[in-house]
């Protein structure tokens, strides 16, 4: 469920090596469900061809204000009024001196210039050195940008074409389309600040074994970046998964139950909601062996023993914020048989006011579930979909819980 299916999107392109990017972007626009209606700069046609540009668009590139295909000649305010926003990627420095000058030379910065302030945002993704990136100037353009209502996008760091290493990198596509979700989507979050666990814990046996469970954390990995969208602060606490960090989510990494409870409990105080989301180890080992234990050709089996975790949902919803309601706890439950008998009982065991009950086997490791949300008053079902439709369909549930 993308919150940019059906919008109208003008992609501008000015002069810059990460021109390169913006086909990709235009791509997962299109397969998005967005129209994009492309519009460059010359500079950016010495990067990029409009033949690249109107093929991966499926509509023809415009890139003069002297354009007569427009009936009244006026390019820039027709294809300006009928976005839902303008995005330029990449944005040079060039380009933003001008727009933050009102300068209006070529059909990109006229139409940005004669945009509806209050119905098209103009959203920028700059690309450049890093030592234009650094400059005073540009420094002095992207905070007046943002004061004049344009919404700067971060930048990227690492390996720049000129051979240099720095800030000033245009973001990668995916990371664009990312932004401009959360751009679009409702802030019902604004204000929150969202902790989620996710994913399995590893206890060691020794220094070369342990046990976990099959968890992927791609429920809660979906929950955290859904919450981000919705505009909360997000800390994410993930056990050993290979799963990329959501844009804009703070994530530490954890490997066992108690490093778990750690982080939660360094990070609880500053949430107003908590998701625990992470298949946590019941049990382990009751010591770690320091060095791996060998088979010695007894046939011999060494000897487990097992100590209980600690229940990190469990201490953190008898929390002193938590029964208060400054804190918004809820619980996950991942059983193999009777969801709503199980769930139901572990809600109130549990101690928090919603829990969300889902099929553990049929759900670890997939990209798709489907959840039961149960509360005092009774349950009710979220079916089968994607875990981000369903991350996205929760958080609105928890945000109407918060009113
Ligand atoms: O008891 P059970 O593991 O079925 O409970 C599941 C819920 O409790 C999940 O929300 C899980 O993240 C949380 N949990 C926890 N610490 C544990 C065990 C479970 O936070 N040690």
């Amino acid at each position: 469920m993308s919150t940019l299916a059906g919008k109208h999107i003008v992609l501008g392109l000015s002069g810059g090596i990460a021109a390169f990017k913006s086909a990709e972007l235009c791509r997962a626009l299109v397969k998005a469900g967005v129209t994009v209606q492309v519009v460059m700069t010359e500079a950016a046609e010495h990067f990029m061809t409009a033949v690249t540009m109107q093929a991966l668009s499926g509509r023809p590139v415009y890139t003069s204000q002297w354009d007569t295909r427009e009936a009244n000649n006026m390019a820039h305010i027709n294809l300006s009024r009928e976005a839902d926003a303008i995005v330029v990627a990449p944005a040079s420095a060039d380009f933003m001196a001008k727009l933050l000058h009102g300068r209006a030379d070529d059909l990109l910065s006229l139409m940005c210039l004669a945009r509806p302030l209050d119905q098209v945002p103009l959203i920028v993704a700059p690309a450049m050195n890093r030592e234009m990136w650094a400059n005073p100037a540009t420094r002095r353009n992207v905070a007046q940008l943002k004061l004049d209502r344009v919404h700067v996008l971060d930048v990227g760091q690492g390996d720049q074409a000129c051979g240099e290493t720095g800030d000033g990198r245009m973001l990668e596509a995916e990371d664009i389309l990312e932004d401009l979700e959360a751009f679009f989507a409702p802030k019902i979050l604004a204000g929150q600040h969202v902790l989620v666990t996710a994913g399995p814990t590893y206890e060691a046996i020794d220094p070369v074994r342990g046990i976990t469970n099959l968890s992927s954390g791609k429920m809660g990995f979906a929950i955290a970046r859904a919450a981000r969208r919705a505009g909360a602060e997000v800390s994410l606490v993930a056990g050993p998964v290979h799963l990329p960090t959501p844009r804009g989510v703070q994530r530490i990494n954890v490997q066992s139950a108690r490093d778990m409870l750690d982080a939660v409990q360094a990070q609880v105080s500053q949430a107003s909601v908590f998701v625990a989301t992470a298949a946590v180890a019941d049990w382990r080992p009751d010591a770690q062996a320091d060095q791996k234990i060998k088979k010695d050709g007894s046939g011999q089996t060494p000897a487990l023993k097992f100590v209980e975790n600690p229940d990190i949902l469990a201490t953190v919803a008898q929390s002193a914020r938590a029964q208060s309601g400054a804190l918004f706890c809820v619980g996950f439950a991942a059983e193999s048989h009777d969801l709503l008998v199980h769930a139901m009982a572990k809600r109130i065991r549990k101690n928090v006011p919603l829990l969300v009950g889902n099929i553990g086997p049929a759900t670890f490791g997939q990209d798709d579930n489907a959840l039961l949300l149960i509360d005092a008053a009774g349950a009710r079902e979220l079916p089968h979909a994607s875990k981000l439709v369903l991350a996205q369909q929760l958080v609105a549930d928890i945000a109407a819980r918060l009113k």
